[in-house]
This record gives C-alpha cells, structure tokens and sequence, in this order.
C-alpha cells in the first residue's frame, strides 16, 4: 500500500480562495447536483409523510383508534425530524431547500392518501414506509463512498423507515379484520 500523502499548501490554499463553498470543498467527489436531486425528493418525501401521518393521527377513529393514532403521530414527528436532517444537508452543500407545498406531490416518492379505516390508513403507511425504504436504499447504493456525509444521514433515516415498516406490519399483522368498525 503507498502511503497518504496530502498536499496541504494545496489544501489550504483551496480552503481560503474558495470560503464562500462552506463545506464544500475540492476533495468533495460525488456529483453535487445529483445529490442535491435526491435529497429533494427525499425531503418532499418526508414533508408527504409527515403530513398524511398527522392527517391519520388526528382523523383515526374505533375501538383500537388511540394506541394507532399514537403510533402514527409518532412517526410523524420522526419524519419531520427526518425533512429537517435533509434540509440541513441540502443547505450544507450549497442548494436551498425547496419546502413549496404546491410541488410536494410532484417531487416525492410516496402519496398523500386519506383513508376512512384505520386497517386501511396501516396498510397505506406501510406502503409508503416500503417505499421509502426502497427508494433511501437505492440512493445510498448510488452514493456509495462519494459523499459520506449525505451517505450516513440517508443510512440512519433508511434504519428508523425500516423500523416503521416493521412496526405496521406488526400493527396489520395483530389487526382483526372483524373489528374494522372505522
Ligand atoms: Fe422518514
Ligand atoms: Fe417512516
């Protein structure tokens, strides 16, 4: 193996002429505008889950309403936790996080779906959490060692939509169809 050589007059040269990039530097090797496009739409994802879990959370109705709605507003909040993570990150590299409602459908990965059942809103959330799920795992596959940064924020929200899913699979799994009241 050879050994790491740095040119650091080179290094610290780049890091005063080009200040204004913040944590954007020479050594960054991954495609900054893909990067940009996929944590857009993961943060438009996010902004559309959170949204239709809060909608389920305050809408859900029945004999098992209140420990669902519980989970639901729960995962909520841990989706805005996740928009903010990828808003900060789109900020970091230099992009500006686009939080226009109007264009949330269009960018996200998952739907904004009104449901009249609560096995119904279960099924739809864990549609989306697979989704998620999916979609968070190609984009880390893509970003591979080029941005490591992006790479481990996407692995850590990757790792809480995995649990969501496992946990209204769970939910539907435990569910009896015979008490679908509403
Ligand atoms: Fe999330
Ligand atoms: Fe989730």
């Amino acid at each position: 193996m050879s050994d790491f050589i740095l040119d650091i007059e080179q290094i610290r040269k780049a890091a005063r002429d080009q200040m204004e990039k913040g944590a954007v530097t020479a050594n960054y090797q991954a495609d900054r505008n893909a990067i940009l496009k996929i944590l857009d739409s993961a943060l438009a994802t996010e902004w559309i889950c959170v949204l239709r879990y809060t909608q389920h959370a305050k809408s859900a109705q029945g004999l098992h309403a209140e420990p669902i709605a519980r989970h639901f507003f729960e995962h909520a909040q841990q989706e805005e936790g996740h928009a903010n993570e990828l808003a900060d990150r789109i900020k970091q590299l230099g992009g500006k996080p686009d939080l226009d409602p109007d264009s949330f459908r269009r960018r996200a990965h998952t739907q904004y779906t009104e449901c009249n059942s609560l096995v119904d809103m279960i099924k739809e959330n864990l549609i989306a959490e697979r989704i998620a799920v999916d979609a968070y795992s190609a984009a880390i596959r893509f970003i591979g060692p080029s941005d490591p940064t992006t790479r481990r924020i996407l692995e850590s929200i990757l790792a809480v939509e995995e649990e969501h899913a496992d946990e209204l699979a769970d939910l539907l799994a435990a569910f009896d169809p015979r008490e679908n009241l509403n």
